[in-house]
């Protein structure tokens, strides 16, 4: 059965579609199954693409944002995904804020997948301008992820 993953950021335009795009790159490449999207908590890039300095970072790597649009989450996604996946603690707060009565996706911080690094949180490269330091550490992330959905 698919199994349904929604990451989500602050603007969904450097952090959310970056995980998205190397999850589904890492999943396709092990044959899982999955339902992958992002969103963002807020409203101000719907509909754009990925930022442009997060995608050409990415596509170095091999991941194509190009085709990702923003859009802002609701309620309703707590009922479509298994898993949400939050880049920091504002996210997780104000996910936990908009969260249906029986929603029934689980939410956690992506870095729970990633204890290896220390990390609490996916620092924003829109704000860092890191933004391999960010791709890093959401591969890593996207790695434990895997390793724990194929077991
Ligand atoms: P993201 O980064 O949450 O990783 O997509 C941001 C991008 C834009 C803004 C905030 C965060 N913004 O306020 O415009």
């Amino acid at each position: 059965m698919t199994y349904r993953i929604l990451f989500v950021c602050l603007g969904n335009i450097c952090r959310s579609p970056s995980a998205e795009g190397v999850l589904r790159a890492k999943a396709g490449a092990r044959g899982l199954d999955l339902e992958i999207d992002s969103a963002g908590t807020g409203d101000w890039h719907v509909g754009e693409p990925p930022y442009g300095p997060m995608q050409r970072a990415a596509k170095a790597r091999g991941y194509d944002l190009s085709a990702l649009r923003a859009r802002q989450v609701s309620p309703g996604d707590f009922h479509h995904f298994d898993l949400i996946l939050a880049m920091d603690g504002a996210n997780m707060a104000n996910l936990a804020a908009i969260r249906p009565a029986g929603g029934r996706a689980d939410l956690a911080l992506f870095t729970e997948y990633a204890p290896e690094t220390g990390a609490t949180e996916v620092p924003d490269p829109y704000y860092t301008r890191d933004f391999d330091g960010t791709l890093d550490l959401v591969e890593i992330a996207a790695d434990g992820l895997i390793d724990y959905l194929a077991r």
